[in-house]
């Protein structure tokens, strides 16, 4: 258990560069997108913020003015925040290193760490009573999933104690488990104050396994709660639409098929849906589809267009009739009429897609 006359903390990392999110994460930083409308870090520090954390440091490095621009001190949302930037990022591993620095906690004291880009239900403060009550050294959330490839895998046997780590397996053999990293832990402190200071150091490609071949105690706590890594498009509309549905956890909202943000204009005659959140200051139009997608504040959507599964950048236009299926369009875009963008296209802020007037038919 949490000492009670000690500042409960957590270090938050959220100094990626968010590439899979290209072109979203050009002007902001992927924790910083709004997922249902709130920043991700948000959800992320208020969950953490319920479960009775008090402090949180925040691990940034790409474009870090935007976290201290729009979350401050943390007394809005009821924490206290410090900020540890890295100028050159310094990896997974250095950056919770780093940000040891403005932790105020003693060295067997627990402190959560969490990946910055985690949509998950997970109960926080369950983990830490375990990794505290065990003895552990490091507590790992573990989720199991179908496609463990694009994850850290780590096998546990009977006991909870993990065997191994294997970081982004690369062939079908080394694929020796589904269940996977969750990017939650719970390190004892002087286990962050051992990892070495000033240069690049991964989390979980040096530090888990080093700690591992040294014979510390560490625990792997599998959980079949919602959890969700939001770093690419896809997954990230999947995530916002879940919160939105009520799939995802979110305390207070009530759930719905569709979240309209203030001074949004939504036309009777749009059929908006699939969880689909409408930002502030869009348009949609009579006629108009809009399912399963974010669109980004001052997103306009013409008559009769259709946009399904996709990511519609601030104040980026899909013009009367064009057509914008599993795709992300930067800000500030417009998509002319009579064009149809499918399955997983691009489109880099401000680029103009010409209207045509060449016809085409949805019949197959
Ligand atoms: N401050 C800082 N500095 N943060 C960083 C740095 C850095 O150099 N590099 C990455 N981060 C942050 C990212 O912003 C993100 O929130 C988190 O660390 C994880 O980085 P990702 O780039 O999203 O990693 P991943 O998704 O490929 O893999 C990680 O998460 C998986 C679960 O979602 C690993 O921890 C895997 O083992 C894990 O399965
Ligand atoms: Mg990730």
């Amino acid at each position: 258990m949490w000492c009670d006359d000690r500042m409960r903390e957590a270090i938050l990392l959220v100094g990626g560069q968010g590439t899979r999110l290209r072109p979203l994460t050009l002007s902001t930083p992927k924790p910083m997108l709004p997922v249902a409308g709130v920043p991700l870090t948000v959800h992320q520090i208020e969950r953490a913020r319920d479960a009775g954390v008090e402090r949180i440091v925040l691990g940034t490095s790409y474009r870090a003015e935007v976290f201290a621009e729009h979350l401050g001190d943390g007394r809005d949302l009821g924490v206290e925040i410090a900020y540890a930037v890295e100028v050159d990022p310094l990896g997974t591993g250095g950056a919770i290193r780093n940000a040891a620095a403005h932790l105020t906690c003693g060295p067997d004291d627990p402190v959560m760490v969490l990946n910055g880009d985690v949509l998950s239900g997970v109960d926080y403060a369950g983990l830490i009573e375990g990794h505290v009550r065990a003895g552990a050294v490091v507590t790992l959330h573990l989720v199991r999933v179908e496609d463990p490839s694009a994850y850290g895998l780590v096998p546990t046997d009977e006991q909870g104690r993990v065997l191994a780590f294997r970081e982004k397996p690369t062939t079908a053999e080394e694929i020796i488990t589904d269940q996977i990293n969750a990017g939650c832990y719970v390190f004892r402190r002087s286990a962050i104050d051992a990892i070495p200071t000033g240069r690049v150091v991964s989390v979980e490609r040096d530090t888990f396994p080093a700690l591992l071949a040294d014979g510390a105690h560490m625990r792997g706590v599998v959980d079949d709660s919602y959890w969700l890594d939001l770093g690419t498009p896809w997954d990230f509309i999947r995530g916002s639409a879940d919160l939105v549905r009520g799939i995802a956890p979110w305390p207070g909202h009530a759930p719905a098929v569709s979240l309209v943000l203030d001074d949004a204009v939504v036309d009777e005659g749009a059929d908006v849906g699939g969880g689909t959140t409408v930002g502030r200051g869009c348009r949609v139009a009579a006629g108009a589809v809009v399912q399963g997608s974010v669109l980004l504040d001052g997103a306009v959507i013409g008559p009769a267009a259709v946009v399904t599964d996709s990511v519609i950048g601030a104040g980026a236009m899909v013009e009367a009739g064009a057509v914008v299926a599993g795709c992300v369009i930067g800000d500030g875009a417009r998509v002319g009429t009579g064009n149809e963008l499918r399955a997983g296209a691009r489109i880099w802020p401000d680029v103009v897609l010409p209207p045509t007037s060449v016809r085409f038919s949805t019949d197959a």
